[in-house]
């Protein structure tokens, strides 16, 4: 730490231009600022309240109240009645930016913004929420609001075939939070580790190795997960059925009916994230609906409408029900009441549905425009541009997948390699973001980056 000391005079220059009302909060936001941003240092000695004052031209009071405000904050130590000096820097005061936690993380499933339904929104938003009760304001039901939980429940039975009632179902911030819930719950069963499709969603595996969870690849092919293929008998499994990510498989029927059987006293989990968007022909249904007492079903707003709103569900097997719950409770008391009750209403009025009808549209067309200029150069892998948001290229080469995905960032699209979602070498391609329009232009300048 130093012993240097600071001028008055210098201390008014590094704080800038004094308004003329307000010296008091002026003078203790400067210095403050100028203390996390390490402009005043720790240790240096600061003038006293009176030298102060006299160099502001300003009354003391103000100037006092300001530096024992800081004092009491902890910016500043006073030393004597003749000044004080600048705390040393606790760890919380840094203000070095985590760049990499703060950066979102490359998701080619994100919709294009310009399709959110602003208007039928705002007015859901309007009416859901004058519907609120004086009591819902509180700390409420943790597993959300019953309206919501009936609206979610009709949705999942009439959309994706599930076998769920409103009593059932947990209202959480969208499937990330699920996982988070499921996986702290399984740990405290010691129910061992959490088997992972290979290749599958690299946030998922960061998710969920980030709770230190313990997760092991499990082969997928095309025909989906393989549970037989496994080295290692995991506790729980998590799997993309209808719409495998990143492949874009549906899971094959004797896969589904092994996954359930060797599911008898163990978990999967079902990430349902994209099947409502699907392009050629009726959705593929749950696995959850074969068996409600093994599968916990994930899914969310992140397609259809945004991933910012942060909302989605969860319905667990009745055995894990009350604890899930416990831990929802836990990790955020519930999801905000405003939120749910517009849900609830845009659900209930049909402006859901309507909304996938008119995605199922415009995505629709605009993939096949897309699967048509790729084709020529590319091979696309089918079944990943039959729904969802993302399609798959396959590469012949480490050196292509590097050279395209560079390309796809210096041109802004979202992108992701499919190397990277394999647990250890994997397959070189490019899983593309295909939710808004990617001019031929974009296309060919592709092609010449990965030749
Ligand atoms: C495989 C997969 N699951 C789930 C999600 C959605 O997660 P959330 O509901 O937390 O937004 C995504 C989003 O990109 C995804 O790619």
């Amino acid at each position: 730490m130093t012993e240097s000391a600071i001028l008055p005079e210098d201390l008014v220059l590094l704080l800038g231009t004094r308004p003329r009302r307000g010296v008091r909060a002026w003078l203790y936001r400067g210095v403050a600022e100028a203390v996390r941003d390490g402009r005043l240092p720790p240790g240096l000695r600061l003038p006293s309240s009176r030298a102060v004052a006299a160099a502001l031209g300003v009354a003391r009071g103000p100037v006092s109240e300001a530096l024992e405000l800081l004092a009491a904050e902890g910016y500043l130590i006073t030393r004597d009645r003749s000044g004080s000096r600048v705390a040393p820097r606790a760890e919380s005061v840094r203000t070095e930016r985590p760049e990499v936690a703060l950066r979102p993380p490359p998701s080619p499933g994100t919709p294009d913004p310009a399709l959110f339904p602003w208007a039928s929104w705002l007015r859901a938003m309007r009416v859901g929420s004058v519907r609120l009760r004086p009591d819902d304001l509180g700390y409420g039901d943790p597993r959300g609001l019953p309206v919501l939980r009936e609206r979610v429940a009709e949705l999942l039975r009439l959309t994706r075939g599930a076998v769920v009632e409103p009593d059932r179902v947990v209202i959480i911030s969208g499937v990330a939070q699920g996982l988070t819930l499921l996986a702290t719950v399984l740990r405290r069963r010691g129910a061992g580790p959490i088997g992972l499709e290979d290749p599958g969603s690299p946030g998922a595996r960061d998710s969920l190795r980030s709770l230190g969870a313990e997760v092991i690849a499990v082969p997928t092919d095309g025909d989906g997960l393989d549970i037989d293929g496994c080295d290692e008998e995991p506790g729980a499994v998590l799997v993309t059925p209808a719409h495998q990510y990143p492949l874009g498989v549906p899971m094959a029927p004797h896969r589904r009916r092994r996954l359930l059987d060797w599911a008898a006293g163990r978990l999967v989990i079902e990430d349902d994230y994209d099947a409502d968007l699907r392009y050629d022909g009726l959705p593929i249904g749950v696995l959850q609906a074969m068996a409600p007492d093994r599968v916990a079903l994930l899914g969310s707003v992140s397609k259809v409408l945004a991933p910012g709103m942060r909302l989605g569900w969860l319905v667990p097997p009745p055995h894990l029900y009350d604890e899930l719950v416990a831990a929802k409770r836990n990790a955020d008391l519930g999801t905000s009441v405003f939120d749910q009750a517009a849900l609830a209403e845009f659900i209930g009025s049909g402006e859901y549905q309507r909304q996938v009808r008119r995605l199922r549209q415009v995505y629709g067309e605009r993939r096949q425009a897309l699967v048509t200029a790729l084709q020529d150069r590319f091979a696309v892998e089918s079944d990943s541009y039959a729904a969802g948001l993302h399609l798959v290229i396959r590469l012949p080469s480490l050196a292509a997948e590097a050279r395209a995905m560079a390309y796809l960032a210096a041109a802004g699209l979202r992108a992701q390699t499919l190397s990277s979602c394999y647990f250890g070498d994997g397959a070189p391609g490019i899983v593309l973001g295909a939710a808004l329009p990617i001019a031929p232009a974009v296309v060919a300048g592709l092609a010449a980056a990965a030749a």
